[in-house]
């Protein structure tokens, strides 16, 4: 079986975790910075902070961003539910947009429509690795003076223009998750440029200690930090990562043309200028041949690894429809989820498989994976 995902790890991951164990520095330190420079360096922005996983880089963020409860924060219901539930977390309202059909990404007409006098921020998640586009959000939030935090947990390299996904927001979250292209088993990271967030989400993340450390405290916070063997494995991944991406822009290229010459199957679409980080390769089907889900057995049984990854949208997850027995809804009055109709979403949560994209898939995996997907819709 192709596995559809899977972590590159080598030696030098190995010795590098040696290093750190040998030198009885194990928390969250001088390691953790390093990668924090080099990674802020990669993207381009002026302040990173690692966090125990791409989870609490979303909560981190948004709590030093100042989000309220009873805030609204506009995004996309085709994510990892992660998205959604870091902001229900802190008492603020996840307001679910449409999708554009193309990208899989958030439709930017829609989130100027859903501006409500209550909106605080707009979280884009960059899906699969596919850029949103940053450009009208940033135009819309100015518009509107609203904050923008990317949850780019899937979108380690990817760019708009050359410039870096991660640096368009006033924050960005990272998710170093096992099989992320960068990965550090669990991690994760923020970035941003303003100071002033850069400085509160270091307290957040640490109990609320001040610069100094030690045992004054200044604010509620958390424990939410890396810890050096982690940030150890992540500055050996970040090295690989210019590789990672070409081998996956390689495979993914492979497969946009394989779907250009077949009928009902469609993938995701990458515009003019975008690169996407390809953290996940799923084209929709729209063939009457077979169904999506016999699709993914077909590719399964032919030892293709496939799945499909957001089947629910969050707003039909019973997390949302049971929102009123979340712990804020005694404060917060959230939207009626269970009425709501997200059908870009839903027709691509109900078309999509996932077929491997990640780095160790060979020429002759891909040779295979052609030859299976050819036979499915012949
Ligand atoms: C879009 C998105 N947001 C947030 C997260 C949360 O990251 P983590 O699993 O590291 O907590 C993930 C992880 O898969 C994700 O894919």
């Amino acid at each position: 079986m192709i596995p559809v995902a899977k972590p590159l790890v080598g030696k030098e991951e190995v010795e590098a975790v040696r290093k750190v164990l040998e030198s009885g520095m194990l928390a969250e330190g001088k390691v953790s910075r390093e990668l924090e420079k080099q990674f802020a360096g990669y993207v381009g922005t002026k302040f990173a902070t690692v966090t125990s996983n791409g989870t609490t880089a979303l909560s981190t963020a948004l709590e030093a961003m100042d989000i309220q409860p009873g805030d609204e924060v506009i995004t996309t219901p085709f994510t990892f539910i992660a998205s959604a539930n870091t902001i229900a977390m802190l008492g603020a309202i996840p307001v679910f947009v449409d999708v554009e059909r193309d990208t899989y990404n958030i439709d930017p007409d829609l989130v100027e429509k859903a501006v409500t006098k209550k909106t605080k921020a707009i979280m884009p998640v960059h899906i699969f690795g596919m850029p949103c586009d940053m450009k009208r959000i940033m135009e819309i939030a100015e518009t509107h003076g609203l904050m923008v935090i990317e949850d780019a947990a899937q979108a380690h390299g990817a760019a708009i223009g050359g410039k870096k996904i991660g640096s368009f927001g006033h924050t960005a979250a990272f998710s170093f998750y096992a099989t992320k292209n960068m990965m550090t088993g669990e991690g994760g990271l923020i970035v941003t440029n303003d100071e002033d967030i850069y400085d509160r989400a270091n307290m957040i993340k640490n109990h609320g200690r001040g610069k100094e450390g030690g045992y004054s405290h200044f604010r509620i916070g958390y424990n939410n930090r890396m810890t050096d063997i982690s940030a150890a494995i992540g500055i050996e991944q970040l090295k690989r990562l210019p590789g990672v991406l070409a081998a996956r822009r390689k495979n993914a290229q492979a497969y946009d043309r394989l779907l250009s010459e077949l009928k009902g199957v469609r993938p995701q679409v990458q515009r003019k200028g975008f690169e996407s980080a390809y953290h996940v390769y799923a084209p929709c089907l729209y063939s009457d041949k077979m169904s999506r889900d016999q699709m993914v057995e077909y590719l399964k049984q032919n030892e293709v690894g496939s799945r499909t990854v957001y089947a629910l949208p969050c707003h039909k997850q019973d997390t949302y429809l049971n929102i009123s027995q979340w712990r804020w809804a005694k404060f917060v009055k959230y939207p009626k989820y269970s009425a709501m109709k997200l059908p870009v979403s839903e027709e691509i949560g109900a078309r999509h498989f996932e077929i491997p994209v990640h780095a160790m898939v060979t020429d002759a995996d891909r040779a295979h994976i052609d030859q299976v997907i050819r036979k499915a819709l012949s």
